[in-house]
């Protein structure tokens, strides 16, 4: 369990399939940048228990409890790590995600000793840009056609966090 000043990350576990089920088959979840991919509750109920070699998947539980979201770390060959976010809508903006990203970051750092950690946005993803640039990211590339959503091609622009080795 990780905390932040607001928020906390619990490993996904078999209790969050209603959570999933519920907000993964919402298109406002993924959002306009993001592919929408329902998932059937037979699916979750298979994939949560397994093991997920290289990545870290995290629910995002406020101070009290309550699940808003979702939080993963992919752990690349040359060892940095790639991160994605998701808030359910209703707890959009109070800074619940930039809180979550942070926590994980540090968890990656302090634990796991990991030096780079990447993420990927639509250039028109205004929140997700103004949470990398708050926690110190920075711009390295911008690449044509990186994602389809709902049969359009998109661009990313990738940035870097870089954290010293100890
Ligand atoms: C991106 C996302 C996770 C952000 O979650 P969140 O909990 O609302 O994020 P936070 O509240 O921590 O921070 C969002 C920041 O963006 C700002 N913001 C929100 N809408 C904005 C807009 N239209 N223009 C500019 N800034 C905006 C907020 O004001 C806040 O910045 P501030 O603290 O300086 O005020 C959420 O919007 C989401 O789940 N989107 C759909 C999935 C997605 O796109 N994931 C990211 C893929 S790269």
């Amino acid at each position: 369990m990780m905390r932040g000043q607001t928020v906390r990350l619990r490993p996904f576990g078999a209790g969050d399939v209603d959570f999933l089920h519920r907000w993964n088959n919402d298109p406002d979840y993924s959002g306009e940048f993001e592919p929408f991919e329902p998932v059937s509750r037979e699916e979750l109920e298979e994939w949560l228990p397994k093991e997920k070699p290289g990545q870290l998947w995290y629910i995002i539980e406020t101070a009290s409890g309550e699940k808003i979201g979702q939080v993963v770390g992919r752990l690349q060959d040359d060892g940095s790590v790639q991160i994605g976010y998701r808030v359910i809508p209703p707890a959009r903006g109070m800074g619940y995600c930039t809180e979550a990203v942070r926590s994980l970051i540090d968890h990656l750092h302090r634990v796991r000793g990991v030096g780079r950690v990447t993420a990927e946005a639509n250039p028109g993803n205004k929140p997700s840009l103004r949470l990398l640039v708050k926690l110190g990211f920075r711009r390295i590339a911008y690449k044509e056609r990186a994602v389809e959503v709902n049969g359009v091609w998109l661009d990313g622009v990738v940035y870097e966090l870089r954290m010293p080795k100890f």
